[in-house]
């Protein structure tokens, strides 16, 4: 697992824009795996921003989001479809019939067998990661036993807690999701976490500051993976007692 220590949010940002720049154009038909939250907004931002003014192409680019709310019709404004297409499709070339974010509405079990079926069709060459304050990571929260698929999963009063901020009140929030399983998402090539906030000090040590890989903690398996790159904010690691 490799470390990076950014000095504040604009420049975690932008060394994860750059680790996505210099795939895609290496391997402008890369499959990326995305994710929703805060954490990355500013990246996607980045990489818009490159895209428009510096020819940054995401023409022959594919992507595959981590998870979807239940219950939220595309088109509501905290689905995770709504998301990525508010903060990075509609401001990149990307063709968006090659974006996949699972159905959070209709048939649950239909709708996982198509998740599934996307994501053994081809694994993403990187997936972003963000991580919950319970140490979640797509919404595999934290638990006796993590699982392999896609599958749905009924969140933790914690992350209702987490993302009541988004709604316009806790109640609204949905109470379940459907998510890539750790399978899909340590089958990835590389796996790159944003990670910064006071709430996430937490899940930040027990990545850091720990040997332990432990499904009550669903990020450590990071450390598991061959490729994975963590970018932390400088404020963060200060407060962990993190060293690079
Ligand atoms: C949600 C998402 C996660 C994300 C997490 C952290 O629960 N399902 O994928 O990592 O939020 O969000 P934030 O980056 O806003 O702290």
């Amino acid at each position: 697992m490799k470390v990076i220590v950014a000095e504040n949010y604009e420049a975690q940002c932008r060394e994860a824009a750059d680790i996505i720049e210099k795939l895609v154009r290496e391997n402008p038909h890369c499959h990326l795996g995305l994710a929703t939250g805060s954490s990355p907004v500013g990246m996607y931002k980045e990489l818009a921003r490159r895209c428009s003014e510096e020819g940054l192409d995401f023409s022959g680019v594919s992507s595959v989001n981590l998870d979807e709310y239940i219950g939220l019709e595309p088109t509501h404004d905290q689905s995770y479809r709504y998301f990525m297409d508010t903060n990075l499709f509609d401001h990149i070339n990307i063709d968006k019939k090659n974006t996949y974010v699972a159905k959070g509405v209709g048939d649950v079990e239909a709708n996982l067998r198509e998740f599934n079926d996307v994501l053994n069709a081809r694994d993403t060459d990187l997936q972003v990661l963000g991580v919950g304050p319970d140490g979640h990571v797509g919404f595999n929260e934290p638990g006796d036993i993590l699982y392999s698929s896609a599958h749905a999963e009924v969140l933790d009063e914690s992350t209702i807690d987490a993302n009541a901020r988004f709604f316009a009140s806790r109640d609204e929030v949905p109470k379940g999701a459907v998510t890539m399983g750790m399978g899909g998402i340590m089958r990835s090539g590389c796996l790159l976490l944003i990670i910064s906030g006071s709430n996430k000090e937490d899940a930040a040590t027990k990545l850091l500051m720990t040997d332990e890989v432990t499904p009550k903690c669903p990020v450590t398996f990071l450390k598991i993976h061959k490729n994975s790159v963590v970018i932390i904010t400088r404020e963060l690691a200060d407060k962990i007692g993190y060293k690079a």
